[in-house]
């Protein structure tokens, strides 16, 4: 029985790493395995074309086929074989990121990127995606209490809104797949929604 494949999105400073966290702990705890990983990473050579792609200046093309490469290996490595292991995989973040910051962000073709997609995941999709949505102004008050921004959180609060919308354009396209959650509240009370949205599921 192949297991879910769940991913988590939002601009930088919509505080999902402690959501998923938090959800890795429950299911364990209800006895389920758990599969934490997270992108551009999750193996060796992903997560130094990570360290490139977070800290080295390169052209958007350059970027997108980065993040593709490090996906595939991902994929073929982690993300596959704890699937067909029945394992749950909770990733943060996968190529609606992709689609979110090369495409929307820097306005990169996203039918050159549908075509990697294609060619990287050969049908792959996630089972769920839930998106933790908020302003990128709200976002970036969190972010500057945060520690020092990598290439990606060094930009401009106008550059996570067209990330924003690109999250909204995936959202749209692919609204069986995508749970919208309203991060801009407390952490208890974004824990409290995403809790009831997936006991609603019956997860
Ligand atoms: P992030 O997931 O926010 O990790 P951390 O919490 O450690 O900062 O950082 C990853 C960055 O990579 C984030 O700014 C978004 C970017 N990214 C892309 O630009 N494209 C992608 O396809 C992915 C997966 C991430």
């Amino acid at each position: 029985m192949a297991g879910r494949f769940i991913t988590f999105e939002g601009i930088d400073g919509a505080g999902k790493s402690t959501h998923i966290d938090a959800l890795a702990q429950r299911w364990r705890d209800h006895g389920q395995h758990v599969v934490l990983t997270r992108e551009p990473g999750g193996t060796p050579l992903a997560e130094s074309l990570r360290e490139q792609l977070l800290h080295t200046a390169m052209d958007p093309l350059t970027e997108a086929l980065l993040v593709f490469a490090a996906r595939r290996d991902h994929l073929r490595q982690v993300v596959q074989p704890a699937l067909a292991a029945g394992h749950t995989v909770l990733c943060d973040r996968f190529t609606d990121a992709t689609f979110a910051y090369q495409g929307g962000g820097r306005g990169f073709d996203p039918h050159v990127l549908a075509t990697l997609e294609q060619w990287v995941q050969e049908g792959l999709q996630p089972e769920l995606t839930v998106w933790f949505d908020l302003p990128a102004a709200v976002a970036a008050e969190r972010r500057a209490a945060a520690r020092s921004p990598d290439r990606f959180e060094q930009q401009e609060t106008a550059f996570f809104e067209r990330v924003r919308a690109g999250y909204q354009a995936r959202c749209e396209q692919h609204p069986a797949r995508f749970m919208r959650i309203d991060a801009s509240g407390t952490r208890e009370a974004v824990w409290a929604e995403l809790a009831a949205r997936l006991e609603a599921r019956g997860w």
